[in-house]
């Protein structure tokens, strides 16, 4: 299977693009600086050029991908206006390349919170309407999207467990765990096309979890 993971560069996308490329799968990370192509390789994956916000159509980014995973963000340091550009315009423009090229699988990284902007306090607001309107625009698609919503990140080691559904409460989860739930989201279409779910730190291997979805 041919993945293109939009974000390449970022920290869970690192996980997922060496995740796949240790299995097999074709890796293909994209990227908007060049010089960060070697990191992408050395993982056994491929670099791709594509910045999200300089580009209109990406189609050409992703040509013969079989799935698209959307793991890029604009960060914390960002304000309001790239939420709008990375989070927003970036996972839509990937929706529209995916029905331009008829790739029809897209896993999104979306946001906890992001079922419920309002909730999230002033500062956060931009970032879950921006995530939350990207997740409407993919489930609206009729591509075989899963939106996955987990909670904090960090960089704690993978412990291969979680707790993923609509209801599993706030917490944390090292970035490493939610690299491998989407590819094994990618693995159990059959559980998770058409979902949306909640992701944090849990006791639940990542297999198993996904088949209980
Ligand atoms: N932090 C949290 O607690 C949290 C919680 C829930 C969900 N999330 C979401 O989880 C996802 C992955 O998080 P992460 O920690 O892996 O993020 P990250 O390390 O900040 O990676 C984001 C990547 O997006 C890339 N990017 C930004 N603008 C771009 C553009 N115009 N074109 C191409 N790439 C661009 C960045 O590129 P550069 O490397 O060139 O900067 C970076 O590599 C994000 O969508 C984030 O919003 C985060």
């Amino acid at each position: 299977m041919n993945v293109v993971v939009a974000g390449g560069h970022g920290q869970v996308a690192l996980h997922v693009l060496r995740l796949l490329a240790e299995r097999g799968d074709g890796a293909y990370g994209l990227i908007r600086n060049p010089d960060h192509a070697p990191e992408l390789e050395r993982l056994g994956a491929h670099a791709v050029v594509c910045d999200l916000e300089e580009k209109d159509n990406l189609a050409a980014c992703v040509a013969d991908a079989d799935a698209l995973i959307f793991a890029a963000g604009a960060g914390t340091g960002s304000g309001p206006e790239r939420k709008r550009t990375v989070d927003l315009g970036g996972a839509v423009k990937l929706v529209d390349a995916a029905r331009v090229t008829g790739i029809r699988r897209y896993v999104m990284v979306s946001a906890m919170g992001a079922g419920d902007p309002e909730a999230g306090g002033e500062q956060m607001r931009p970032y879950l309407e921006a995530k939350a309107e990207a997740d409407e625009v993919l489930a609206r698609s009729g591509l075989d999207f899963t939106i996955v919503r987990p909670g904090a990140l960090t960089d704690e080691p993978a412990t291969g467990a979680v707790a993923a559904g609509p209801d599993v409460g706030r917490g944390e989860i090292p970035r490493e765990d939610v690299a491998a739930v989407l590819v094994a989201a990618l693995d159990h279409g059959e559980k998770t096309i058409g979902r949306t779910f909640n992701l944090i730190g849990g006791q639940t291997p990542i297999d198993e979890a996904m088949r209980s979805l």
